[in-house]
């Protein structure tokens, strides 16, 4: 199946409208795609106690794993910055252990035309795994 990035960026963009980030006003939004079609977003939730804030595509992966989604064959993550958001370490990490074989699309919310196109396994090599 060709994955349509540009559909997908456009979830996140709209995920995006749901981040919670009263302290860094930085919105992140952030598209998972099932190998079946669907698609469940999520966006950075910050808390007053800052390394509780969790980021957007932890927040999408959460909702998608706990509503019995797997099968992730892309991400998409969108925020107002120059070039895109890359996916901080920790969602490397999740990324790598529940979507290892997702593509992964990045862009500025100002400029959804331009993606840049990456693989889980490109962002995270050498990963520490304990189920393959
Ligand atoms: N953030 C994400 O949502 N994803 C990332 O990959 C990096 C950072 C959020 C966390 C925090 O709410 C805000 O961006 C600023 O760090």
């Amino acid at each position: 199946m060709k994955i349509d990035s540009k559909k997908l960026i456009k979830a996140a963009a709209k995920a995006r409208l749901g981040s919670v980030s009263p302290y860094s006003e930085f919105k992140v939004g952030a598209a998972l795609l099932t190998k079946s079609g669907e698609i469940v977003g999520g966006a950075n939730v910050e808390s007053a106690s800052y390394g509780l804030t969790c980021c957007a595509e932890r927040i999408a992966l959460f909702k998608a794993l706990t509503d019995g989604k797997r099968n992730f064959i892309a991400v998409a993550v969108v925020a107002r910055c120059d070039g895109g958001p890359m996916p901080c370490g920790a969602c490397r990490q999740l990324l790598r252990e529940y979507a290892a074989d997702a593509a992964v699309f990045i862009a500025d919310s100002a400029d959804l035309k331009t993606v840049k196109s990456f693989t889980v396994k490109e962002l995270l090599p050498e990963a520490f795994v304990i189920v393959p």
